[in-house]
């Protein structure tokens, strides 16, 4: 699907890495398809859009980005089709996602027409690095640095946008056990917290490793002034099924605008289950974990997709959450969003876009 009609010149590499690639076995995020695509921002343009084979970076230390974060990205994904064909999903989500981030972070944004070309050509040029099988994808990593050579703060002028693929399958590869953190924050009023910036991540590497340490896979992030709210968890939007009704915190500017987040509250909608976007207290989900009422819980996000919560701790207290045969819930409103990404079902909501 051409929409700009701009052209991306592309240079294939000589050699492709697929033969000795073994698809079967990727670990997230280690193993990188044969090309990308990549764009200067120079003298208040966008210019020179092209796919070139995947290789290093040379920058000069003194880059912007390397000293105060001016980066922002995206993640989105391809998945092959029942027809045979190769699919986006929703890639016109994670497009307006980056350009609120760009705006946040004082960057420039990208011509949407453009970005969506970038992302068709990338992937059908490297469309064979898909794996087979359930839960596989091709993982599209959009993003965007400041690259100028100057260490005074200040926005840059200059900047790269590139975009690379990784053949994935899970992110997580059992459920997870997740605590609730009352100490350290990921997000104030006012901040960062909704843009997709690197430094909200390397904010939250401390307290999560910490968690890690002690056998939690993920965080539960609580507000940054009272930590009595809950926000999202770790890499990942959260959601909890409170007798029946599908709850989660709602978008305030410190929770990111998951595009799977607004995707499950759209099916469970549509599937006729009760949904309740809005403040949830810490209260809330301890009373209805400790009393039986919390049917399940689950974290949303591209990378993730649903991963359902086995456990969360608040204080001393660890709950464990039902089976995952028993959440009806989550995997009705699991496997219909599968079902879409992966062309079982006609896809009503017109999310899917064909790369070739
Ligand atoms: C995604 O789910 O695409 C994310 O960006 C999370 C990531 C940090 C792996």
């Amino acid at each position: 699907m051409i929409t700009t009609g701009q052209k991306i010149a592309t240079q294939r590499t000589q050699r492709s890495r697929l033969p000795e690639t073994d698809l079967d076995n990727v670990k997230f995020g280690r193993v990188f398809s044969d090309h990308m695509f990549v764009m200067d921002y120079q003298g208040g343009s966008w210019n020179a859009p092209s796919i070139v084979p995947f290789r290093d970076l040379e920058m000069s230390p003194a880059t912007l980005v390397l000293h105060y974060s001016q980066t922002i990205f995206e993640g989105l994904k391809a998945y092959r089709t029942a027809d045979g064909s190769v699919k986006l999903f929703r890639p016109q989500a994670n497009i307006a996602r980056m350009n609120r981030s760009a705006e946040r972070m004082c960057m420039p944004t990208l011509p949407e027409g453009l970005f969506l070309d970038a992302l068709v050509e990338l992937v059908k040029v490297d469309r064979e690095w898909i794996p087979q099988g359930e839960d596989a994808a091709l993982y599209i990593r959009p993003f965007m640095y400041a690259s100028d050579e100057y260490i005074g703060v200040k926005p840059s002028d200059g900047y790269k946008f590139i975009i690379f693929t990784c053949p994935v399958r899970g992110y997580y590869n059992e459920p997870v056990r997740v605590r609730i953190e009352t100490e350290y924050s990921r997000a104030f009023p006012g901040g960062t917290g909704e843009a997709k910036c690197g430094g909200n991540y390397a904010g939250g590497l401390y307290p999560a490793k910490m968690g890690q340490d002690r056998g939690y896979h993920q965080l539960i992030w609580t507000d940054g002034l009272t930590h009595k709210y809950v926000e999202e968890s770790g890499t990942m939007n959260v959601f909890f099924n409170i007798d029946g009704t599908l709850v989660t915190p709602g978008l305030d500017g410190t929770i990111l605008r998951g595009v799977t987040r607004d995707s499950i509250i759209r099916i469970a909608k549509d599937e006729g289950i009760r949904v309740e976007e809005r403040q949830v207290s810490v209260e809330e989900i301890v009373v209805a974990a400790r009393n039986g009422r919390m049917r399940s819980a689950f974290g949303a996000g591209t990378a993730a997709t649903i991963a359902h919560i086995a456990s969360i701790t608040f204080g001393d207290e660890e709950f464990t959450l039902p089976e995952i045969a028993q959440r009806e819930l989550a995997n009705k409103v699991g496997q219909r969003l599968d079902d879409i990404r992966r062309g079982n079902v006609t896809d009503p909501y017109a999310w899917m876009v064909p790369v070739a």
